[in-house]
């Protein structure tokens, strides 16, 4: 088991990475809890899969349990139930001492985060996340919330976890195209940050999809390394943590032109959004063209979704995108702003990018489809 540290003073919390977690889970969350109990939330797929496997360690450790099960998927994230969440929470008499744990993807982690957040005025949760995408990116920094008609995360608060466990086992039960999907924040921490482990993620890459652990291990682990160091500088995203959005103005405008649906996954429009924002650095004459061709080449060997035309169904012109991109709630006085790059692992936060430089790139993506 790897053990990193999200270091914030009194709100400072472990990452533990590893394989077995969650049947080590009693024993890992115990020292936590002032009485022994939890509520748990998940999602009926994860209920399925795993929440039998983690409510029998717990009650080995003598911790009573209850579970509440949200439909699967990312509509589940607003404020019907965030309601629900909330409320099934104080029928199960959750006081503010005790501790509420988040079993699932990106989506139940904000959720239950959010509604942990404004349970009794702040409520402790531990998050167990179960995909890629969890594990190295939503479970770790407290960025909680939903969605709303207006957008992606609209609405929500700052609340870390306790404590994150997460078990890289239960990777083996994703479906390969939301491991891809995940793979597309691993991709970004390389791209924003670590030239050096683009480069072992290019070498590496088809064994971590394929399923080899110890690959996975490092995988997950450099990513929380590298998450954890950002937000332990910039817990609140007044500057560096802004970097951690490298592909998403993108993302969220496409995500938004989708609507929200499995025609395109998170971490899949991250992904097509890296490699935007790397061939927009490029025309802008900041990094080099062979940079974003290697981008798009490693995405292409991994099988992933790179460009506009690899999601399914009519998208809006380019001018809609663009004011689906003003509305991201990056924008600051009305400028937008992009995470750039002047290299692989050198990404940037730029607010002064040409709006008809981005109009013409996302123009000409437009042709490809
Ligand atoms: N808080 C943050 O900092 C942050 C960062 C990145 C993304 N996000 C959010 O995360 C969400 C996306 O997260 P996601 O990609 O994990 O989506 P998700 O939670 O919808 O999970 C994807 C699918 O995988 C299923 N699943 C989960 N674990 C599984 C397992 N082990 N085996 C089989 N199936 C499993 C789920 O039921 C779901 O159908 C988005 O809402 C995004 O905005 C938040």
């Amino acid at each position: 088991m790897n053990t990193v540290k999200v270091e914030l003073a009194e709100r400072s919390y472990e990452v533990r990475i590893g394989t077995g977690l969650i049947d080590r889970a009693g024993a890992e969350v115990a020292s936590l809890l002032a009485r022994p109990r939890v509520a748990m939330v998940t999602d009926e797929t994860v209920a399925m899969l795993h929440l039998p496997a983690l409510t029998t360690a717990l009650e080995g450790q003598g911790i009573a349990v209850t579970a509440l099960s949200l439909p699967a998927g990312e509509a589940t994230k607003g404020w019907e139930n965030l309601a629900r969440c909330t409320e099934w929470l104080l029928e199960q008499k959750v006081e503010r001492r005790d501790v509420v744990i988040a079993l699932g993807g990106g989506v139940i982690g904000d959720l239950v985060g959010f509604s942990a957040a404004i349970l009794r005025r702040g409520v402790r949760f531990v998050q167990i996340p179960t995909t890629l995408l969890a594990q190295v990116d939503s479970s770790v920094g407290g960025k909680t919330g939903i969605n709303t008609a207006q957008g992606k995360n609209l609405v929500g608060s700052f609340h870390q976890p306790s404590l994150v466990l997460a078990d890289i086992g239960v990777l083996d039960t994703l479906h390969v195209r939301d491991f891809l999907s995940g793979y597309g924040e691993v991709v970004k921490y390389g791209l924003l940050g670590d030239a050096s482990f683009f480069d072992w993620l290019e070498g590496q890459g088809p064994a971590l999809r394929d399923g080899d652990v110890t690959a996975r291990l490092h995988a997950v682990t450099r990513s929380v390394e590298m998450k954890a160091g950002i937000v332990s500088r910039d817990e609140t995203e007044e500057g560096e943590r802004a970097l951690l959005n490298l592909g998403h103005t993108f993302c969220h405008a496409f995500e938004k032109a989708t609507g929200y649906s499995d025609r395109l996954l998170h971490g899949e429009g991250v992904a097509i959004g890296c490699a935007l924002a790397f061939e927009l650095s490029s025309r802008l004459g900041l990094c080099s063209q062979e940079d974003p061709s290697r981008v798009r080449a490693h995405l292409k060997a991994m099988g992933m979704k790179v460009d506009l035309a690899d999601i399914p169904g009519d998208l809006p012109e380019a001018e809609t995108l663009l004011a689906y991109m003003a509305q991201d709630k990056k924008v600051v006085d009305g400028q937008l702003r992009f995470i750039l790059a002047r290299g692989i692992g050198q990404a940037f936060v730029a607010t002064d990018v040409p709006g008809d430089a981005v109009l013409r790139l996302v123009q000409d993506a437009l042709v490809g489809r």
